[in-house]
């Protein structure tokens, strides 16, 4: 395989932003080439962003488990996190709760919030939904206030659903 991963990708501006997104879209799809183990998938797309998007302290997934009634760590870049997380507790519950995607742009004022590292001021979760079922979320944490807008969402939404399309879940 001959892949080259950006180090950081520029996101100074919305333009550049959306820029960005395409070109992460591009580099997941060939990152994907020839492999569709999930846990493969998911291992290297956590590497894949966690490198490539500029403020970030931790990207990672939580797995849907127990009859989606709790996340459990999954595949992720950062510090040592919280193993589980109950679908009522934090942003992450929130997400697997509800199916939508969480952007929260001060930590310390959600509800609820579980501080897995202090340095985390804003968060980004989006579901993993595959065969009409909730696999995972998908949650980033940054050190920067409001580091996440719409256009993150959306490009990280896009990205997660080449990562969707590539996988077979067991
Ligand atoms: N902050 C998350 C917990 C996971 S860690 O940030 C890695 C939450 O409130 O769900």
């Amino acid at each position: 395989m001959s892949f080259e991963a950006a180090t950081s990708l520029d996101m100074s501006s919305p333009q550049a932003k959306r820029e960005a997104y395409a070109l992460l879209r591009a580099q997941a799809r060939s990152l994907f080439e020839g492999e569709r183990d999930w846990l493969a998938n998911l291992s290297q797309f956590a590497a894949l962003v966690f490198n490539a998007v500029p403020s970030l302290n931790w990207a990672g997934f939580y797995m849907a488990r127990n009859a989606e009634q709790e996340l459990v760590l999954g595949p992720f870049q950062g510090k040592v996190a919280c193993v589980r997380i109950p679908f009522d507790r934090g942003v992450c519950g929130a997400c697997a709760r509800t199916l939508e995607i969480q952007r929260v742009e001060d930590v310390h004022a959600f509800p609820g919030h579980i501080a897995c590292d202090s340095a985390s001021q804003s968060e980004l979760v989006l579901p993993v939904i595959a065969g009409g079922r909730l696999r995972a979320v998908f949650d980033l944490d940054s050190p920067a206030l409001a580091r996440f807008d719409e256009e993150d969402a959306r490009g990280m939404a896009e990205a997660l659903a080449v990562l969707v399309a590539a996988s077979d879940w067991a």
